[in-house]
């Protein structure tokens, strides 16, 4: 392949999506590798705005999140997790139990050692608004197994993660819940 072609297969791949898998290399392809998908709707938590929708979708081995969320605090970065159980009948999230962490590990950034539910942080722009879109491995989506997100909850902080405290993040108080079901 040739320098020419190989940006253009580049670019092919950049238009896919990062998430481009080799498997996944032409559209055709990638529309089949496109695996089971999950939806969470995630609603305030009492006294709390925020308020979105989180699509998690299968390709290959890792899962792909697309998350839009409204009501946040503005410019804050707020903690974002799987929570072990999809429960939010609390009122204050915590219904939805502890970190979702089916591999027993400690919590942290995505590039270390962590929960299968720690998510990069949203950050919210001037309006209270987060779009993000990111890839996690280590998880999966409707698959049965134990790293299956399907069912869990999904919490969005008040706070930012700070990564290290053990075992949450200190990332304050549970603003919006959703649970996460199999499209
Ligand atoms: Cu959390
Ligand atoms: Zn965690």
């Amino acid at each position: 392949m040739n320098r020419v072609h190989l940006l253009a297969a580049v670019a092919a791949l950049a238009a896919l999506g990062a998430c481009a898998s080799p498997e996944s290399a032409t559209p055709m392809a990638a529309a089949r590798a496109a695996g089971p998908k999950a939806v969470a709707t995630l609603s305030p938590t009492t006294g709390n705005t925020a308020a979105g929708t989180v699509v998690f979708e299968q390709h290959g081995d890792h899962v792909t999140v697309t998350a839009k969320l409204t009501g946040l605090k503005p410019n804050q970065e707020h903690g974002f997790h799987a929570h072990e159980k999809g429960d939010c009948s609390s009122g204050d999230g915590m219904s939805a139990g502890g970190h979702f962490n089916p591999t027993a590990k400690p919590h942290g950034p995505q590039d270390a050692e962590h929960h299968a539910g720690d998510l990069p942080a949203l950050k919210a722009d001037a309006n209270g608004n987060a779009q993000a879109s990111f890839h996690l491995t280590g998880v999966s989506v409707g698959s049965g197994a134990p790293t299956d997100l399907v069912g869990r909850g999904l919490i969005v902080h008040a706070a930012p993660d700070d990564y290290k405290t053990q075992p949450t993040g200190n990332s304050g108080a549970r603003i919006a819940c959703g649970v996460v079901t199999k499209a």
